[in-house]
């Protein structure tokens, strides 16, 4: 199963994104079979999920707190997500850990939450440019993978996100895209042995109509979070239609 998800990160407002959404679907087929999802703003999230959602297009939040409820000033919930048509979450995306002092040990909670609340988490894993100068890029991923330790197995789509390769341009080569894509397939194995659970493993970080066929080609790479290239109507499809 091949998947392609926009995360529009803090960007659009309501006009702009119904413009997108209303030219993404005259170009789109979902003859391919390949998922395709969008994560808006929060504001955005009813607007789009009432627009795509008709069409197959999932809908994806892109943080959720792990509590249902309670006094959590500027968080939203994983059933508020669901009850603005999501049917998935972005979870662990390194702006959160990186800016918002997003924990391993609170994303354990929050991917409970999300199962909990029948929301698919995406949860995004990737080294800085330091961790892999320093030669620590799989011991990071194998870190980031090991709340499935605590959480127990269950669906997940996984996003392996190179920190220095997020809207830098800069992405990242074949061969460490197929490195880490293995080691995650090796550890999403033992951490799921036993169980039936498919997990696409997507690749993230400056991706392009030019740079994503070359991408597609590698073994474990299942398709795209895309941020930069996410925001034109245009690019996002030809992502889509080439995954497909
Ligand atoms: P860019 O495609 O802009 O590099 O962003 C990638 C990303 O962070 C998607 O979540």
């Amino acid at each position: 199963m091949r998947c392609v998800v926009a995360n529009w990160k803090m960007h659009l407002a309501s006009d702009e994104a119904r413009a997108f959404c209303e030219d993404l679907l005259g170009r789109f087929t979902s003859e391919g079979g390949t998922e395709v999802g969008i994560a808006p703003p929060y504001t955005l999230l009813h607007l789009v999920s009432a627009l795509v959602r008709p069409k197959g297009i999932q809908v994806f939040g892109q943080n959720g707190h792990a509590e249902a409820k309670g006094a959590f000033t500027g968080e939203i919930s994983m059933p508020q997500l669901r009850d603005a048509g999501c049917s998935g979450v972005l979870l662990g995306h390194s702006e959160r850990r990186q800016f918002f002092g997003e924990t391993d040990a609170a994303l354990a909670k929050k991917v409970k939450a999300a199962w909990q609340w029948d929301l698919l988490p995406l949860l995004c894993i990737g080294e800085s440019l330091a961790q892999r100068d320093a030669g620590q890029t799989l011991e990071v991923l194998g870190q980031q993978l090991s709340i499935l330790a605590e959480t127990g197995p269950g669906p997940l789509w996984v996003a392996y996100e190179p920190v220095w390769a997020i809207g830098t341009g800069r992405r990242a080569e074949a061969a460490q895209v197929r490195e880490a894509h293995a080691f995650i397939r090796a550890e999403l194995q033992r951490h799921l042995a036993g169980t039936d659970y498919q997990v696409p493993i997507l690749y993230g970080g400056s991706v392009t109509p030019e740079s994503f066929p070359e991408l597609l080609d590698i073994p474990e790479v299942a398709g795209g979070l895309v941020g930069g290239a996410s925001l034109d109507p245009r690019k996002f499809a030809e992502l889509v239609r080439q995954a497909g």
